[in-house]
């Protein structure tokens, strides 16, 4: 699939039909019921990408003519923890994909006046430190919430962290590679900018609103 090593750590994710979909989800015309479904599809494209490395392990398998080799995948299962509540909007996809994935969440929202993220939930599966890891929200804006919900993630144990959004802005990226320089980046656009409101622009708005048809 299609990737552009856009700024060190984070990978944009240029397939056509991801940036097609993605037209579609900014358009401020889009209603609710679309724009839920469109992010559910382009959370499964990406999940294709950002699973391009899971490891493999032979197995046996009876065909109806013979026994052979095969691979699945190997190891835990992998961990899928959308940031609440935007986030919520990219598990469905993920699991069409995997449904074997367990899912934790971890709840924080943005503070209107200091941009600051506050913590109100966390529950992961116990066995952390076993686990790959995809930490999901649509929006990387100043990277606070991210780097948060990436710390809160070390602390019960998890070392291997995907995070992957729909798009995400400068400011973000370098907050999140900041504070977590092993956390590799999935995006699926590299916007310009935030307005002094900490709104990427050009964006596609609140996701969490849109998504929930909250205002
Ligand atoms: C949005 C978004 C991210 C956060 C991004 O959530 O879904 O979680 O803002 O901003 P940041 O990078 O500046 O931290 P919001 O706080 O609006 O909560 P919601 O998902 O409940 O709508
Ligand atoms: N959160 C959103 O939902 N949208 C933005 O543009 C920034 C933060």
């Amino acid at each position: 699939m299609p990737t552009t090593p856009a700024l060190p750590g984070l990978t944009v994710v240029s397939h056509p039909l991801v940036q097609h979909k993605l037209s579609l989800l900014r358009d401020q015309a889009t209603p609710k019921k679309i724009f839920k479904e469109l992010v559910d599809e382009i959370a499964m494209l990406m999940a294709y990408e950002a699973t391009a490395d899971l490891a493999l392990a032979p197995v046996e398998v009876d065909t109806p003519l013979e026994t052979t080799t095969c691979q699945r995948v190997a190891g835990k299962k992998l961990t899928l923890v959308p940031i609440l509540r935007a986030g919520l909007g990219m598990v469905e996809g993920i699991l069409k994909l995997v449904p074997s994935a367990r899912v934790g969440h971890i709840g924080l929202y943005r503070d209107h006046d200091t941009l600051e993220p506050v913590d109100y939930y966390f529950k992961v599966p116990g066995d952390a430190a076993e686990r790959d890891f995809f930490l999901l929200d649509p929006m990387l804006a100043t990277g606070g919430s991210a780097a948060s919900a990436v710390s809160s993630l070390k602390r019960a144990g998890a070392t291997r962290i995907k995070f992957l959004c729909l798009v995400a802005a400068p400011e973000g990226v370098e907050r999140l590679r900041t504070a977590h320089p092993d956390v590799p980046i999935f995006a699926a656009a590299l916007d310009r900018e935030l307005n002094a409101n900490g709104y990427i622009l050009p964006g596609l708005g609140d996701a969490g609103d849109r998504l929930f048809g909250t205002r």
